[in-house]
């Protein structure tokens, strides 16, 4: 059985202490600044392609950058509706409770809302269109056909997620845009209570499961992580292609073929492997089903 320190009521307090608004963080003034890059090359992996010039590399870590966002967002078109449900059954026991899990639905309708704006100045400022994966809605529809545990875990790693790219590769990266890592870091505030408020999620919805259950939810994470890594090539695709057009030339086939080769594997690090190694999401596994968090760590050494 699942046991945690934390508590809606001190969740709720540090989200309303860290709470901010969209027009304080984007628009007016505070615009991108695309001679920078926007992502830690943990995460962009562009380095390795040598035969791209010193521009050509910022150009594909901007790339990174939109699909990044607009990923999160996706992810958070999911949370928004799998939280309401989760508070909905029980909305009059604990006031707290409630409290906190409409206000983490309220930041990620915000998050969504932000993502978009950023999206709309991307678009505007950089020198090509540039095509995801989707629509976020049919992503979200087959995501959420899954058992509700499958998808919190999901979703538990991926707000973990965001914890470690920001605290392990953005804070203290000076090179990257002011303005893109600001997003990142108001994002992170906020975040850091998901996270909690994802493991008190995963608590009540194993509290009355049989291991047959647990076990049908730690399926379900492992078909939705394979939903997501399918998804994977044919946004290298995208990027590839939105690279091209940026750089106004065409890489040779065997570039072409490196390409795939390393933004594939950066890309299963920066959505899947990253989250499935974070110690907290093992440990929450962990406490669920042992066998579980040995069968994701084994799992995750192909995403790395
Ligand atoms: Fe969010
Ligand atoms: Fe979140």
């Amino acid at each position: 059985m699942l046991t945690t320190n934390y508590n809606y009521q001190e969740t709720l307090a540090a989200s309303v202490k860290v709470n901010w608004r969209i027009e304080d963080i984007i628009g007016g003034d505070k615009r991108l600044d695309f001679t920078k890059p926007f992502m830690p090359e943990s995460l962009a992996r562009v380095e390795a392609l040598e035969f791209l010039s010193v521009e050509e590399k910022i150009l594909l870590n901007q790339i990174r950058g939109f699909g990044y966002l607009y990923t999160f967002g996706v992810v958070e078109e999911f949370i928004l509706p799998f939280v309401l449900d989760h508070a909905r059954p029980h909305l009059n026991e604990d006031d707290y409770r409630t409290r906190a899990l409409l206000q983490f639905a309220s930041e990620e309708a915000k998050h969504i809302h932000l993502f978009r704006k950023f999206a709309e100045e991307f678009k505007a400022g950089f020198v090509t269109n540039c095509e995801t994966i989707g629509p976020p809605e049919e992503i979200g529809k087959a995501v959420l056909a899954h058992s509700p545990l499958g998808v919190a875990l999901v979703i538990l790693g991926i707000e973990w997620m965001t914890q470690k790219h920001y605290v392990e590769s953005v804070r203290d990266d000076e090179d990257l845009d002011p303005q893109f890592k600001s997003l990142l870091r108001h994002h992170w505030a906020e975040e850091a209570q998901h996270t909690k408020l994802d493991t008190l999620m995963v608590q009540a919805l194993t509290d009355n499961l049989g291991t047959k259950e647990i076990e049908k939810g730690i399926s379900d994470y492992a078909a939705i992580g394979a939903l997501i890594d399918g998804g994977i090539p044919q946004q290298v695709e995208f990027d590839l292609q939105a690279l091209e057009r940026a750089a106004g030339r065409n890489f040779s086939e065997p570039e072409e073929k490196q390409f795939r080769v390393v933004q594939r594997q950066a890309q299963r690090w920066t959505y899947i492997g990253s989250a499935m190694t974070h110690p907290k999401f093992l440990e929450t596994v962990g406490e669920i089903s042992p066998g579980a968090q040995k069968q994701i760590e084994e799992m995750s050494i192909a995403f790395s």
